[in-house]
């Protein structure tokens, strides 16, 4: 055997769900492709759908062949990947059901397994015991949580405390998959690998730092889930905290799990929390409707299908956040994100401060601070902006901004999905990327607070055009402070 090669069960729960099919079967395959997953591993799907193995099977291939990027899809490799592939049908509320999975996992007990949960959160608990009441837990038994883990902070403890009944918390991983794209594991190695930025990286250099997630997509289907939820907390309590951690963050000793997370967690602890008196000036809510967006129009959130047309969930929102340490003193941290936003786009900008003295005559071009601007979709690239003198003489000393290409040019055939890259560190057990109890429960405190003032102050979202860049309140929410949104 290969040494990259591992040998481990894979079971995913939810199994025919948008999650499994769209993300987490690709990712097998490509595991599989590249050696990653040995031959004799199985990959058992479970779900509640009365199919045969050759159906579940045929239906593997049709999704493989829709969402595997760049026409990957290989008849040839598929026949030989489909002998891994299993199927068992449970209802995962009934714990005698599972013996069905016992029956086949028994067949080689000592193997690694990773219990892949992409169902509602609510059944985190019941299958947990389950897995212990049927001796498919071992010490080389992990489980990977998928979000949300709760609505708020209460709800997450209650998951939380039914998981930790049966697996240790070094055997529990908590995906956010933002941690498994490659230019967020970059940031990483931008800040602790280059000395350059040490000197730089705190309130001495920096004005502020913005971070946006804007989706152009709206629901896509899921109105229900997503109306319980609303941006807050499916963006902000997770991504948009997570990468705010990894800017934030303190130089871990190691990249080992808890040594990251050690840091992470200082982090969260520090946020300020936003008092009632001031959520109007440092939070914004919005709520898009029909707009363009790509020449086409698109409805708003009111009339899409399946919607309580008097809903008040926030599908856009901007904060700003301060950071109550010695690094981050007096240095804003503005985020936003929203759905049926102008077009698919996340990057976190590091603004500089601007220089004390300015020497060069006015009209002498529009001096702009340094910028290192950090975008994850959708491209993923990181660029310095720095101003540089316009050649030739006829232009007198005139600036102009140039950026400098900081990341390695993507010349691979293809990048690996963030789900692939966090799939194989299930696989070997390295938690780097994973969030910790605390950390998911030190977000949920934030988050919570924030909820509580806008339902006690009865705070409405601001309606935005789908197509925009949200409400024109968030906008006034970063000029209060005379700054504005980096727009390229
Ligand atoms: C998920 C959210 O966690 O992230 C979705 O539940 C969102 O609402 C998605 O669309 C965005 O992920 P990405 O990788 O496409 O930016």
């Amino acid at each position: 055997m290969k040494e990259k090669e591992n040998l481990c069960d894979i079971i995913i729960f939810g199994g025919h769900g948008d999650l499994a099919l769209r993300k987490l079967m690709p990712s097998c395959y490509h595991l599989y492709l590249d050696g990653y997953i040995s031959k004799k591993s199985r990959i058992v799907t479970v779900s509640r759908k009365d199919l045969t193995l050759n159906e579940h099977k045929k239906l593997i291939k049709e999704k493989l062949k829709k969402y595997l990027k760049n026409d990957l899809f290989d008849e040839k490799v598929f026949k030989e990947f489909s002998k891994q592939l299993f199927f068992i049908k449970i209802d995962l509320t009934k714990t005698k059901d599972y013996e069905k999975l016992t029956e086949l996992l028994d067949t080689d007990k000592n193997r690694d397994r990773v219990n892949y949960l992409a169902t509602a959160p609510s059944l985190f608990g019941i299958i947990c015991k389950s897995l212990k009441k049927c001796n498919l837990v071992t010490d080389f038994t992990r489980v990977v949580l998928e979000k949300p883990i709760g609505s708020d902070l209460k709800s997450s403890q209650i998951i939380n405390d039914e998981v930790a009944e049966v697996f240790d918390e070094s055997n529990i991983y908590r995906i956010d998959h933002y941690l498994g794209k490659d230019t967020v594991q970059n940031i990483l190695a931008l800040r602790f690998s280059n000395a350059l930025f040490m000197p730089l990286w705190s309130a001495r250099s920096i004005d502020h730092i913005q971070i946006t997630v804007g989706e152009s997509v709206g629901v896509e289907g899921r109105w229900s889930y997503y109306d319980d939820a609303g941006a807050l907390r499916d963006m902000v309590q997770n991504h948009l905290l997570q990468l705010l951690c990894l800017i934030a963050m303190e130089p871990p000793c190691n990249l080992e799990g808890d040594s990251v997370r050690d840091e992470k967690i200082k982090v969260l602890r520090s946020l300020r929390p936003i008092e009632a008196f001031e959520i109007n000036q440092k939070t914004v809510r919005g709520q898009y409707q029909k707009g363009v967006i790509d020449s086409k129009s698109v409805v708003g959130y009111l009339e899409e299908e399946g919607c309580n047309p008097d809903s008040s969930t926030e599908t856009f929102t901007a904060i700003r956040i301060d950071i109550d340490n010695w690094r981050w003193s007096g240095v804003p941290f503005y985020i936003r994100t929203g759905k049926r936003m102008a077009k698919k786009y996340s990057q976190i900008v590091i603004q500089f401060k601007e220089v004390p003295h300015m020497i060069f005559p006015k009209g002498g071009g529009c001096l702009e601070p340094n910028r290192l601007i950090i975008r994850l979709q959708p491209q993923e690239s990181i660029e310095l902006k720095i101003m540089n003198k316009i050649p030739g003489h006829s232009e007198g000393m005139r600036l102009k901004t140039v950026g400098l290409e900081l990341s390695t040019p993507q010349n691979k055939p293809r990048t690996p999905d963030a789900y692939e890259y966090l799939l194989l560190d299930v696989i070997r057990s390295n938690p780097t990327l994973f969030m910790r109890r605390d950390e998911i429960e030190a977000a949920w405190k934030w988050c919570d607070q924030i909820l509580l003032n806008w339902k006690e102050q009865g705070i409405k979202p601001k309606p935005y055009a789908a197509g925009t860049y949200g409400p024109s309140s968030s906008i006034a929410l970063i000029e209060r402070d005379a700054r504005s949104w980096y727009e390229e």
